[in-house]
């Protein structure tokens, strides 16, 4: 009898990008905007970040469109830790969404894509001089302000910045603790009251009269941002409704120009997952905003997850399988690649994407190659018996693979694609050895 959870093909489509199909005359091999993963493997190597271009700027306007037309003042900002690709930061702009960056690295990639200065955003509870001088001399547009030692660095710079800008008011938001706890994996909560982003409530009132007193500082309003992959979307109301009380009891009544509810909503991951869809998300947010927030005020979100987690996977080539008792299905990436699931927790699922058609016969052991135990991409992951050489798409992985992608073992980070229209393009060339050595010695004594 089979004991393999088989999904259905409806199943299987819903956790692989919009884009994705298989071919009538090749129905074994997955495609995914129409290029044949087999096509793609051959061409750029394995591990390959694939990402389906069309999906992705569908999903794109799904949440720009959506929230223009529920709360025509608003901006929606593309959380880019999610996946801070410099193609990734052109296409965002190319649509329309301004962009949320974390320090200076995100800084200098958005920019280097040539995102106007004017539609960045800047987070961090940790800036340094160096990283706030890099944004005001950018000129861009918001500091999320986190804590009162940012503040103390700011009244220094501010005064310091050459030009024209020397005398213009830097707008700036505060991050607040809303109180919040989110129903996600703990690292992943970030507006419970323990939480080290952002200043609580009480003690918000004295960081904001800084600002409105200080001639170099246009403060525009509070951010908050609850945590990340949460499927309730009432826990966004919850959070926007927290934001009334800030107005009344902090600053006296007076309204603010601009709120920022942050990012987080989750996505489906695997067959089971019941993931809201964006209109619930925007329709829950907008209903929060109109009761609790001024009907005038400017509306920001910043979502990143839910762009771009579907729309990519990752394509990784067999290269053993060990059978001990339980079925090993051993790949050529691994955490390196795939930090999610080792560091959340996350569960994926797997499809062998050169033979579609084959019997799912076996529940293996997905593993990746790096030396820990814990580097175990799927538990238990339905599959036909699978081969050396056949290739696997790990689903729904556009979102934090490339992000946390690092060179444990010495792995090279793997390249980035784009796919569409039976075309596909590389947004970043696969790392080197050279890159591997290029920071260490004897490299940089001979270049000293
Ligand atoms: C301040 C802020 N905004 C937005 C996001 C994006 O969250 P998500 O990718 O879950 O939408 C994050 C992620 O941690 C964040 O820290």
């Amino acid at each position: 009898m089979n004991q393999v959870p088989v999904p259905s093909l409806d199943e299987l489509w819903s956790i692989l990008p919009e884009e994705a199909s298989a071919d009538a005359a090749t129905p074994e091999v997955l495609s995914i905007g129409g290029v044949p993963v087999t096509e793609l493997a051959e061409r750029y190597g394995t591990p390959l970040y694939v990402y389906d271009e069309t999906g992705l700027r569908r999903q794109i306007r799904r949440f720009t469109e959506g929230l223009r037309e529920r709360w025509p003042n608003s901006e929606v900002l593309f959380a880019s830790k999610s996946f801070p690709a410099v193609g990734m930061y052109r296409l965002a702009q190319e649509e329309g969404l301004s962009i949320d960056v974390a320090g200076g690295g995100e800084l200098q990639m958005a920019l280097a894509a040539g995102v106007d200065p004017a539609r960045i955003h800047m987070h961090g509870n940790a800036k340094t001089d160096a990283e706030l001088a890099m944004a005001l001399d950018a000129g861009i547009d918001t500091i999320i302000v986190d804590n009162a030692d940012e503040l103390d660095r700011l009244e220094r710079l501010l005064p310091a910045r050459s030009g024209d800008r020397a005398a213009t008011p830097q707008q700036l938001l505060l991050r607040v603790i809303p109180g919040v706890a989110a129903k996600t994996h703990a690292s992943q909560a970030t507006g419970g009251d323990e939480s080290k982003f952002g200043l609580p409530l009480g003690q918000a009132a004295a960081a904001i009269e800084r600002m409105r007193a200080h001639p170099l500082m246009d403060f525009a309003g509070v951010h908050l941002h609850i945590g990340s992959q949460i499927l309730d979307v009432e826990q966004f109301a919850e959070a926007v409704s927290k934001l009334s009380g800030v107005t009344s009891d902090i600053s006296g009544g007076t309204p603010f120009r601009t709120y920022d509810v942050g990012g987080g909503l989750g996505v489906k991951y695997t067959y089971a997952d019941d993931a809201p869809a964006v209109d619930a998300y925007l329709d829950a947010v907008v209903a929060a905003a109109r009761e609790h927030l001024p009907a005038d005020a400017r509306l920001l979100i910043e979502p990143g997850r839910s762009i771009v987690a579907r729309a990519g996977v990752t394509l990784y080539r067999v290269t053993s399988v060990k059978r001990t008792g339980r079925t090993f299905v051993a790949v050529d990436g691994g955490l390196a690649d795939q930090m999610d699931a080792a560091l959340t927790g996350q569960r994926f699922e797997a499809v062998l994407a050169n033979r579609l058609d084959a019997p799912w016969s076996e529940s293996v052991q997905l593993v990746g190659r790096q030396c820990e135990s814990g580097d175990l991409l799927v538990d238990g992951a339905p599959m036909p018996p699978a081969e050396v050489g056949d290739l696997v798409v790990l689903a729904t992985t556009g979102a934090y693979g490339y992000t946390l992608a690092n060179n444990y073992n010495g792995a090279l980070k793997p390249a980035i694609v784009f796919v569409g229209d039976g075309a596909s393009r590389l947004i970043a060339r696969r790392e080197t050895y050279a890159d591997l050595l290029a920071t260490h010695e004897p490299a940089i004594v001979s270049r000293a």
